[in-house]
């Protein structure tokens, strides 16, 4: 998915080091400074991730970063900074002719949000300048599928930071504003690579099929193919007091922070979508959604069983709820396995309907993404 679907850009400038009485955010404030002019005038949104601030554990994900499939909320919070960004600049210094281990960590902790996007290093040392610690983090950034560009400013510490700032010049205020001005060319002639990185899924009921987790740039359309799904629950169910028809793009955008979503896109349209969070032993599963002109092809059950696959491993049973006449909801759910529950917290006019995990397991679907 393109990270910016308007015509602006964002750049994302990450502070790599993060030690007490480190020297990198006042790098990264120069840099951000210098180029914020040139950057306004060319539609650039600059913004900043301090690693030290983003507080990443060592990479503490038991699935391999190319699924997309998240455990923990940390990685899911830095899966939305990158993917919103068009392109990098990695403010880095040199430790021991190589690159801080909480960069390399931040980068093996994602895949796809990094995909198809510039990336230039402003990198800072002793008498090498840092450049060695961006050689090595290039070799790194290629197999992440980010592209490097040539233009480039490396500051030797004796010679350009007083007081722990730096001191600009001429001649280095230039070359910041190089490298911003090749990241922005560069950016914009890869969005058309960037607009198919999600995982495509190999065992999908249709073909075509990509499946990731939703990111603050989906929750527009997620919106609109809620609503309309929605749509169809109040002519069977004969109301129109449903939540989902009622959200706002502000509710969806709560909800991320405390339900996991997946979006399914064919050809890019998002025609899919589904939530599930942990409460206690239960795995909550919601807002199950096909476009209606898709339904009918298997995707509903096929969704269903990728959200009961992601249940985390303390949870006993998959729970959801529908309209009590929601008809052909609730055999779906009975031919995937649930049994009417008893009710507990749901709205009125509702069925409960819950799976014990180890049923789910029996019909173990392994969902394929490329895997590196
Ligand atoms: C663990 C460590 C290793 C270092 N290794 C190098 C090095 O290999 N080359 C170099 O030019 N400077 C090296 N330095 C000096 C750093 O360039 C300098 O301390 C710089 O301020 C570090 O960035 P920071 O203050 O943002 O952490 C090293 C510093 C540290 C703390």
């Amino acid at each position: 998915m393109s990270s910016n679907s308007s015509g602006d850009l964002r750049v994302l400038v990450i502070t790599a080091s993060t030690r007490p009485g480190r020297l990198g955010p006042a790098i990264t404030d120069w840099f951000v400074r210098t180029v914020r002019p040139a950057a306004a005038s060319d539609a650039i949104t600059v913004d900043v991730a301090d690693l030290a601030d983003v507080a990443l554990p060592l990479l503490d994900e038991p699935e391999h970063p190319a699924h997309g499939s998240y455990r923990h909320e940390h990685t899911r919070r830095w899966s939305r900074t990158v993917a919103a960004a068009d392109a990098f600049v990695v403010v880095t210094p040199e430790y021991n002719f190589g690159m801080p281990a909480a960069l390399k960590n931040a980068f093996d902790f994602l895949y796809h949000e990094w995909a198809w996007k510039p990336v230039a290093f402003v990198s800072y040392g002793n008498t090498s300048a840092g450049t060695r610690s961006a050689q090595m983090a290039k070799q790194v950034v290629t197999t992440l599928r980010m592209m490097p560009v040539g233009a480039t400013v490396a500051l030797r510490i004796a010679d350009t930071v007083h007081d722990g700032q730096v001191a600009g010049s001429a001649a280095l205020d230039a070359a910041a504003r190089a490298v911003l001005g090749e990241l922005s060319r560069v950016a914009r002639a890869l969005r058309p690579l960037r607009g198919g990185t999600d995982p495509t899924v190999v065992d999908a009921p249709v073909t075509g099929l990509t499946l990731r987790e939703a990111q603050a740039g989906d929750l527009a359309e997620l919106l609109v193919l809620q609503r309309c799904c929605w749509v169809q629950e109040a002519i069977v169910n004969d109301t129109l007091d449903l939540v989902p028809l009622r959200e706002t793009i502000d509710d969806l955008r709560a909800s991320l922070e405390t339900w996991r979503w997946w979006c399914v896109r064919r050809d890019g349209r998002l025609v899919a979508a589904v939530r599930a969070r942990a409460q206690e032993r239960a795995w909550l599963i919601g807002r199950l959604m096909v476009a209606p002109d898709q339904a009918g092809n298997g995707i509903g059950s096929w969704l269903l069983s990728y959200a009961e696959g992601q249940a985390p491993e303390q949870t006993t049973h998959c729970t959801l709820f529908t309209g009590h006449r929601s008809i052909r909801n609730i055999s779906r759910y009975e031919r995937a396995g649930y049994t009417r529950t008893a009710t507990g917290d749901i709205p009125p006019d509702s069925v409960r309907l819950s799976k014990p995990r180890t049923l789910q397991l029996t019909g173990a679907v392994q969902h394929g993404v490329p895997v590196v």
